[in-house]
């Protein structure tokens, strides 16, 4: 049963062996065994499981639950890096207010992502203990765990620890004695990207349309149902347990001088190097260190551009490797953090294929809800698809640049149109050159063949 698993799981291997993960030093990962196995609640409980709880339940308030998360800097890790303490103290909260929700954001569906998937299949007593937690700090009574449709092993191993959580009294009604009542249920989604963007994630709970909502009003002020709800990503929430069992210095000093921001982090790689799969490091690793634990290059290839993120973060060069990874850093060099997994282009790929093959994607996902997002990206992918056969004309590189300007931020309703323009614009700041040998020579002729008309058929066959 586990080798069939282990098979299966292609990408989303931890490759640190079990003794090269100490409590003190891997919150993420520390519990999770060589053999990929499921922690039960027994292994959990024993391995230090729901003690944050307890201690949190009888001696913290809320208030301070939050001040600890927002000291130890914990930083969102679904991809925008917003502050977790900050957004929980935005919730609307007060006994004269309806109570709200805790959501958590396993959509998991970011082209070349699939750190949520190790926690959620291997670790899920320590997602559900990161719930109880903010539902405690947001005053909220019951949560949902929103999971990516295709993600069936993760739904069949929460499905059973949520039984076992609740049968063992940490979900329910007063919960290890405290008063507090909290409980959880598994959701899954239909298979959209849009729906990981929280407020489209929201209506879809709700069994609307997945279209985002405007902002204001936020979710923390009014979410799911119309209450106060506060949306985050898996990783981020199974982060707040050690946090707060350890405190906001322990977690900083994890990361120490590497960066700002606390903490480990679930890095990733794939692509052309020798072992992809994840990694807990310290936030603010460089590049160049998680390259050199994936074994560097295939054999023969050499690195040419890497994706930090997921497929909507903006490209970086070889020389970038040198960066750490981590929210401020990447956003000043031009790209973003995003899902800190990154995606390595070799030497002998082409940059308006991978390009277009996002756009395609991008395309496909949206919406619909605004313009330049649905009309602007299927038009981007026409256009690189033209280049990519050598059929391009003069002109299209530029278009393509507009069409990337008019889904930049603000321009649309959600992140998701101006997340495809970036790999795209990157790609063309760095390899423009690429993009010109797809524009055909001046007198080529570019148009489709009309499809012959056959006289001899009649008039319903010809249109059939
Ligand atoms: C198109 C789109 C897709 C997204 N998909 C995800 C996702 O699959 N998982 C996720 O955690 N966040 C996703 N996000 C970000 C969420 O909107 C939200 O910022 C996040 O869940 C907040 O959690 P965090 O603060 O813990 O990072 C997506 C955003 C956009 C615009
Ligand atoms: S940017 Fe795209 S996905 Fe987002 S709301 Fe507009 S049309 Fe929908």
């Amino acid at each position: 049963m586990t080798a069939s698993r282990s098979a299966l799981r292609y990408h989303s291997q931890l490759r640190q062996a079990a003794s090269e993960r100490q409590p003190e030093t891997h919150p993420l990962t520390w519990r999770l065994r060589d053999d990929g196995a499921v922690i039960d609640l027994d292994e959990y409980v024993a391995k230090d499981g729901y003690a944050a709880v307890r201690q949190v339940l009888s001696h913290q308030s809320p208030e301070e639950v939050i001040e600890t998360l927002k000291t130890a800097n914990v930083r969102g890790r679904g991809g925008g890096g917003f502050s977790a303490g900050v957004k929980w103290s935005l919730t609307l909260k007060g006994e004269d207010l309806p109570r709200g929700y805790v959501l958590c954001n396993a959509d998991e569906m970011e082209p070349g992502t699939f750190k949520d998937r190790l926690l959620l299949e291997q670790l899920p007593h320590l997602l559900i203990e990161g719930m109880i937690l903010g539902g405690y700090a947001n005053n909220a009574r019951f949560g949902y765990i929103f999971l990516r449709r295709e993600y069936v092993e993760a739904a069949r191993v929460l499905t059973r620890a949520l039984e076992e959580a609740r049968a063992a009294g940490w979900l329910g009604r007063d919960i290890a004695g405290s008063g507090f009542d909290f409980d959880l249920a598994l959701h899954t989604g239909a298979g959209r990207y849009i729906c990981g963007e929280e407020t489209a994630l929201i209506n879809s709970l709700e069994g609307r349309r997945a279209n985002p909502r405007s902002k204001p009003p936020f979710p923390g002020q009014s979410g799911a149902w119309g209450k106060p709800s506060v949306v985050n990503n898996v990783e981020t929430l199974c982060a707040v347990p050690a946090v707060l069992r350890h405190g906001a210095q322990w977690y900083q000093d994890l990361s120490g001088e590497r960066s700002n921001d606390g903490g480990t982090k679930l890095y990733g790689i794939s692509g052309r190097v020798k072992r992809t799969g994840l990694w807990e490091l310290p936030m603010g690793t460089r590049g160049g260190e998680l390259l050199d634990r994936a074994g560097g290059m295939r054999d023969g290839l050499k690195l040419k551009a890497w994706l930090p993120g997921g497929g909507s973060t903006g490209f970086l060069l070889p020389e970038h490797l040198d960066l750490a990874l981590d929210f401020d850093t990447i956003a000043k060099a031009g790209s973003r953090l995003g899902t800190g997994l990154l995606t390595v282009v070799a030497n002998n790929q082409s940059m308006v294929s991978l390009v277009r093959n996002l756009e395609a994607f991008f395309a496909r996902e949206s919406c619909g809800w605004c313009t330049p997002c649905r009309d602007g990206l299927p038009w981007a992918e026409k256009l690189l698809g033209a280049l990519e056969r050598g059929e391009g004309e003069p002109g299209d590189i530029e278009l393509l640049e507009r069409l990337a300007a008019d889904q930049g931020p603000g321009k649309t309703f959600c992140a998701h149109a101006p997340g495809a323009a970036m790999p795209l614009t990157s790609a063309i700041e760095y390899f423009r050159e690429e993009f010109a040998e797809g524009i055909a020579p001046p007198g080529w002729d570019t148009r489709l063949d009309p499809v012959p008309v056959d006289e001899s058929r009649g008039a319903d066959e010809g249109t059939r």
